[in-house]
């Protein structure tokens, strides 16, 4: 079932075309990536679907409420975090969660502690706000977003400040509503890697248009020829760059190794030949492919600026 329908949604400040006609769905059971970098327009999309920003032109559907005309019902099935979550800080996490299950009707103490084993915080959820960490904070902001207990689910960047540990666990979390409990996820960052363990389907933000789409459990089939940044270490750093200049790859010493960019499948040959010549190697690293080298695939070479 589609959760949340984007077209052509289109946001122009003071003149400036801050979003250009995006359009895109979230899916019952699904976890949807918005990766883009730093001033690409996801905070935008994300306050508008959860109506806190005007639409200047195309819309947004939420569970078949369009968001401008039909607010209530549409921001009933919407729960999410935009930016950091807003809590009182004097209070306890208990506190901030009974105070927003107020506003809404029908939640009750019970809904109060399950969505607080879900985040992990019982331990803490009698202490102040003021006393928790920041990874503290979006567990209590992600568990007030899921009071009203929502079909769709819209975080914006919730690993910001969430360590390795809190980062797997929101994983976990967000796989588990996605997967048990058939809630739709919309979910921002700028880190490819991370969106790559996360989600289902990502699509790609750049300047405010959407330049790609990703499916995660389709096999990318040219992924062969998908070039990445290697480390070779080895005995004899110096002889394996002027291999690499022979063989015309550009490559530096940095850090003790060799980078050189190279497509995977040739690696294997690679290292042949050097055990070959009798170097001791002792590590291949392929640097995870980041976000720009994604955009540059995507956008055949133009190097994108944050404007
Ligand atoms: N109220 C505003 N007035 C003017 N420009 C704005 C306003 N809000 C956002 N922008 C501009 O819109 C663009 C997109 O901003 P947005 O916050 O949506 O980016 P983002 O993808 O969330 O970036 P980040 O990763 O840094 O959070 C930026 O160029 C920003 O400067
Ligand atoms: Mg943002």
């Amino acid at each position: 079932m589609e959760l949340l329908k984007i077209e052509n949604l289109t946001k122009t400040i003071k003149k400036k075309k801050i979003l250009d006609s995006i359009s895109l769905t979230v899916n019952s059971g699904e976890i949807v990536g918005f990766l883009g970098p730093n001033g690409a327009g996801k905070t935008t999309t994300i306050k508008m679907v959860m109506g806190l920003f005007h639409i200047t032109d195309g819309y947004i559907n939420v569970c078949g409420h369009d968001v401008t005309k039909d607010f209530e019902s549409a921001m009933k099935n919407v729960g999410g975090i935009v930016e950091n979550p807003d809590l009182y800080k004097r209070l306890t996490g208990r506190e901030n969660l009974e105070y927003f299950a107020s506003m809404h009707d029908g939640i009750n103490s019970e809904n109060i502690d399950s969505i607080v084993e879900l985040v992990k915080m019982s331990g803490r959820i009698d202490d102040k706000v003021k006393t928790y960490s920041l990874g503290m904070c979006q567990r209590i902001g992600i568990a007030q977003a899921l009071l009203h207990n929502p079909k769709l689910l819209v975080l914006d960047e919730p690993t910001n400040g969430l360590d390795p540990i809190g980062i797997k666990e929101l994983r976990d979390m967000l796989k588990y509503l996605s997967k048990e409990a058939d809630v739709g996820v919309f979910i921002s960052s700028h880190l490819l890697s991370e969106m790559e363990l996360m989600c289902d389907r990502i699509y790609i933000i750049d300047n405010g248009v959407i330049i790609g789409e990703k499916d995660i459990h389709q096999e990318d089939e040219s992924v062969e020829d998908i070039t990445y940044q290697y480390t070779f270490v080895t005995d004899n750093n110096t002889k394996l760059m002027a291999y690499f200049n022979a063989l015309q790859y550009s490559s530096v010493i940095e850090n003790g190794g060799v980078n050189v960019v190279l497509s995977r499948n040739e690696i294997p040959n690679i290292v042949a030949q050097l055990v070959q010549d009798d170097m001791k190697i002792y590590a291949v690293n392929q640097k995870h492919r980041t976000l720009e080298q994604d955009f540059l695939s995507m956008t055949s070479g133009t190097k994108t600026q944050i404007r």
